[in-house]
């Protein structure tokens, strides 16, 4: 079992019944990815949400009806004229039930019905009519979703406040790649889990997170790196979203699929790091600084492969920008919080790197333990904020750990207090 997998199991086992008596309606368009929509329907019920699907003509061209209905358990809607199985006006019916309305996967066909206003079909008219919020999960060629009309139907549908899952990037059906793959079902359920369990504490707030490590180049095959997974900074920024932030993710190379809601931002150095976050900075409310950024840097990039020598080999460094110090320097109403990875004297070490960073609060971090810090699904952090106040926690998740954080944070967010 990968990773990935394992925490899915971890994660669906915590959601379990969490969505009891609310109801969902997904519709579901003609994509190669409506089989997706079979294990979405199919997580949704194990969390004990009440599912009902609409079909496209063009979805059952992939996947049937009764592969819906069987997974659903009800009646799967497609035809606006056919005998009503069980609601009085079909569409209006399940257009007033619905606690959420999540279109997965949308074509940019339904996107621009969508942002038109325009009702030919089951799908189309329940959207039209519903006052749920609906979420769509964009699926299609890169060329497509990339095309301006196709942008700007996304834009229309977001100035409405419905909320555009950001596809993920891969090896599209279409034989290409790029952006337009419809993010794995482990993770949709789970933002759709969080949005409807959650409040909205940080809605219309910005939040900028980095995560994983950067990596130094030391010719074209090798880098200076370090241990860094990305899983605290990926679990901050999905929190973060569930929370109804917009979440910027600065991150450097990680195998985890982005979080739903969330924009990444790839990048491989700690100079590239640092563009990228200065670019986001001047309107970002909160930012969470968990990545391990290499202090140092090869002085000079051989531009072919360092050949072995009998001699040993001396690599010349240089510094690194702190871009944590720079953020605290040019902080105008930024919470900003640190993190401390330390092996020893970790919450001195880490009082020291507050007070000169300019940091609300840091989270200190002692590495040197076996299931915390690198690599690991857990953590145990002790929370050092600038009023002088320290917090010790036990051993937790890191998805719990980022709840902690974020609760810290929205305290010291201007016209907040605790979620
Ligand atoms: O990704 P995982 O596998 O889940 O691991 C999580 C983690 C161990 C990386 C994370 O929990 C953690 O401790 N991150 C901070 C690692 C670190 O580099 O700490 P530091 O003490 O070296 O840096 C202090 C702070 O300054 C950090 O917020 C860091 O992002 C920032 N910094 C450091 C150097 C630099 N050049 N620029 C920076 O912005």
């Amino acid at each position: 079992m990968t990773a990935e997998q394992a925490a899915g199991q971890q994660s669906m086992a915590a959601m379990a019944g969490k969505l009891a008596g609310r109801h969902i309606v997904i519709g579901v368009t003609g994509s190669i990815a409506a089989y997706k929509a079979v294990d979405i329907v199919s997580r949704l019920k194990k969390c004990g949400a009440d599912v009902h699907v609409i079909l496209t003509r063009e979805a059952a061209e992939f996947v049937t009806p009764l592969t819906f209905r069987e997974i659903s358990g009800q009646p799967v809607a497609m035809d606006m004229w056919a005998p009503v199985q069980e609601f009085h006006v079909e569409h209006i019916a399940l257009a007033k039930l619905a606690d959420l309305v999540l279109v997965a996967p949308a074509t940019a066909n339904i996107l621009a019905k969508a942002a038109n206003g325009i009702a030919d079909d089951m799908l189309s008219t329940t959207l039209l009519a519903t006052k749920a919020p609906v979420w769509f999960a964009p699926a299609m060629n890169t060329n497509m979703y990339e095309h301006a009309a196709t942008q700007h139907n996304m834009e229309i549908l977001r100035t409405r406040g419905s909320h555009i899952i950001e596809p993920a990037a891969g090896h599209l059906a279409c034989a290409t790649s790029g952006k337009g793959r419809l993010p794995e079902p482990a993770v949709l359920v789970e933002a759709v889990v969080q949005a409807m369990t959650a409040g909205q504490p940080l809605k219309g707030r910005k939040v900028l997170v980095t995560a994983g490590g950067t990596i130094e180049p030391i010719d074209p095959v090798r880098f200076i790196g370090n241990h860094a997974t990305g899983r605290m900074g990926y679990a901050v920024a999905a929190e973060a979203a569930a929370r109804g932030a917009e979440v910027v993710l600065v991150s450097g190379p990680a195998e985890l699929p982005a979080p739903a809601g969330v924009r990444v931002v790839r990048i491989q150095t700690a100079r590239e790091m640092h563009e990228a976050v200065l670019r986001e900075y001047a309107d970002t409310d909160l930012v969470v600084k968990s990545a391990a950024v290499a202090d140092y840097r090869p002085v000079h990039v051989a531009a072919q492969k360092i050949k072995k020598s009998e001699d040993g080999l001396t690599l010349h460094l240089t510094r690194n920008p702190d871009i944590l110090y720079e953020l605290g320097k040019k902080k105008t109403h930024q919470v900003l919080v640190g993190f401390a990875a330390e092996t020893q004297d970790v919450e001195s070490y880490a009082r020291a790197k507050l007070a000169k960073k300019n940091l609300d609060f840091i989270v200190a971090n002692d590495v040197s333990q076996a299931d915390a810090g690198f690599g690991t699904e857990t953590n145990r952090v002790t929370i050092c904020g600038a009023d002088g106040s320290v917090e010790r926690y036990p051993l937790m998740s890191k998805r719990e750990l980022a709840g902690i954080i974020l609760d810290h944070a929205q305290q010291c967010l201007p016209g907040m207090s605790a979620k």
